[in-house]
């Protein structure tokens, strides 16, 4: 059966990746676990700096939430510095647009020098808004943005095929191919002692070491790049709520030049991307929504779809996704050593960890080799109590709480039988809570609806045809197997009927 969630633009239009599976024991250096942006690229750094590193990539480097993204690279990140600015004052705010700008230029440094051929096209981005209630903040933006040292102007002036009423445009940004970078710098790595491993999930970790079903590696650090944490490692699954964000990509014939998002809701993020037969596609992700809802997924990919259609003459919609990403709870990331001071760790991006996560990895191979950085006292991962978490993740833990005991049941039928070819549904069978999907077959594919992470019940992803957790974040395919963390045990098979 296809996997649909495999299925996105970049995955597409990239070869595949193909590094052997961990096969024995090892000893290095640092050993990563996890190999999209952050690990591979924080693999290559340490390389750099003489380190011998193994990756161990549960699936495929570069085509998780990486490969999963819209891949622009910019430090423009909608209307986050008058917040940061707010929360941590100015100093701090500043460390945050000096690491982006920093990762940007990282990426390009490092695509240039390994011949990286990753579609790097330098665009302009902008944050715009079409209503009169959300200009003040832009305007504000603007001013924040420049005093913390930042490329920003305000404009009316966009080639988007509507007006806006103000926008936020900072010059030297870029977009690229996710996938062809990340494989194509993990490619760099074998070799002088260092190894990338792929379909090698490691199950088990201590400070020195990773464990996987075919072999154990041991090294001096253990750096943790699995976008969130593992497992109950540094708590982060609590100070970081998972969202989820339809994604769209279809051939377009208005073609805009610049990379635009719009600060309101619904939500609009897009960029495009000329294919090797020359044909322009735009890529859109919409607005984010709790995983596992399927109803919020269903209403967002309807408005996206339309508003890519109406605004830019577009095709067909070629692909459809969802990809997921953290917002951490005082809108700062968590880079650095862990809470109990164990592991290195990354996470709560808040979809923009392509800079974030090139800085990140430089941050993590500074800290893996001794050395100090100077970005680390804004993304400190082990602030025990994160400034200004609010109303808004409050709320958040209260669902996660009502996430344990029920689940999010749009529909409840009581048999297999109930269930069309194509649906799906979570359902109570002999006290058990079943998530079930009957296939165009008529074939039954059902598995413990019950979360391996910490127990939360999983609702359905209808466009990628995934169980995904609502607290946490993490995501399981038809038979129960892993995709996205925290958790690194599938969900149960012990389901009859
Ligand atoms: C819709 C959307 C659009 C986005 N667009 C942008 C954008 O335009 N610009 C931007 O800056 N950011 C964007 N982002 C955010 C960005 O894509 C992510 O923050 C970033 O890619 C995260 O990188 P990562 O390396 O942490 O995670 P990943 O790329 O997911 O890498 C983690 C890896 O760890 C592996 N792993 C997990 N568990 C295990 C295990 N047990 N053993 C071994 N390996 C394991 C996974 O298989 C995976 O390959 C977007 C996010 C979303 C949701
Ligand atoms: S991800 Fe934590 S309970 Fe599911």
């Amino acid at each position: 059966m296809p996997v649909p969630h495999d299925r996105t633009y970049w995955n597409a239009t990239a070869p595949a990746p193909d590094f052997p599976s961990l096969s024995g024991d090892l000893s290095v250096d640092v050993a990563i676990i996890g190999g999209g942006i952050v690990g591979i690229t924080t693999a290559r750094l340490l390389k750099d700096l003489g380190q011998t590193v193994a990756v161990i990539e549960a699936r495929r480097v570069g085509r998780e939430v990486t490969g999963k993204s819209t891949a622009k690279m910019t430090s423009q990140h909608n209307i986050i510095y008058q917040t940061l600015e707010r929360k941590f004052g100015q100093d701090r705010a500043r460390l945050y647009a000096e690491a982006q700008e920093s990762g940007i230029r990282r990426i390009q440094e490092l695509a240039a020098r390994h011949g990286i051929e990753c579609d790097i096209e330098p665009k302009s981005a902008y944050t715009y808004t079409t209503q009169e209630k959300h200009v003040s903040e832009v305007e504000k933006e603007v001013d924040v943005a420049q005093r913390l040292g930042l490329p920003a102007t305000l404009t009316r002036e966009t080639d988007l095929p509507f007006d806006v009423l103000a926008a936020i445009r900072f010059d030297n940004q870029a977009q690229f191919h996710p996938t062809k970078y990340v494989a194509g710098l993990a490619a760099t790595i074998p070799g002088e002692g260092s190894h990338v491993f792929e379909n090698s999930r490691a199950l088990d970790w201590e400070a020195n070491r990773v464990v996987t079903d075919n072999g154990t590696v041991t090294a001096r650090t253990v750096v943790m790049a699995t976008h969130m944490p593992l497992g109950q490692v540094g708590g982060y699954y609590a100070q970081a709520y998972p969202y989820a964000e339809p994604v769209i990509a279809a051939p377009i014939r208005r073609v805009p030049n610049g990379m635009y998002i719009n600060v309101e809701q619904p939500s609009h993020s897009i960029r495009t991307h000329r294919n090797e037969n020359g044909q322009v596609y735009g890529i859109v992700a919409g607005t984010g929504f709790k995983p596992g809802h399927v109803d919020d997924e269903r209403k967002y990919f309807e408005e996206l779809e339309r508003w890519l259609v109406d605004n830019f003459e577009a095709g067909p919609i070629e692909y459809r996704w969802v990809n997921e990403d953290y917002t951490p709870m005082d809108s700062a990331p968590f880079v650095g050593w862990s809470k109990g001071q164990e592991y290195l760790v990354a996470t709560g991006f808040d979809a923009w960890g392509i800079s974030n996560g090139t800085a990140a990895a430089m941050m993590l191979a500074d800290l893996a080799t001794g050395r100090d950085n100077p970005w680390l006292p804004m993304f400190d991962a082990t602030r025990v109590k994160p400034v200004a978490g609010g109303f808004e993740f409050a709320k958040e833990n209260l669902d996660v709480a009502a996430h344990l005991v029920s689940g999010y049941l749009s529909r409840k039928p009581k048999s297999f039988d109930e269930l069309a070819p194509g649906d799906a549904a979570i359902m109570k069978i002999d006290g058990e809570n079943v998530a079930a999907f009957k296939d165009e077959g008529g074939v039954v594919h059902a598995v413990s609806a019950v979360c391996s992470h910490m127990g939360c019940i999983v609702g359905w992803n209808e466009t990628d045809r995934t169980w995904d957790c609502p607290c946490h974040g993490s995501r399981f395919e038809l038979d129960g197997t892993v995709i996205h963390g925290p958790a690194t045990q599938p969900l149960g098979s012990k389901v009859t009927g």
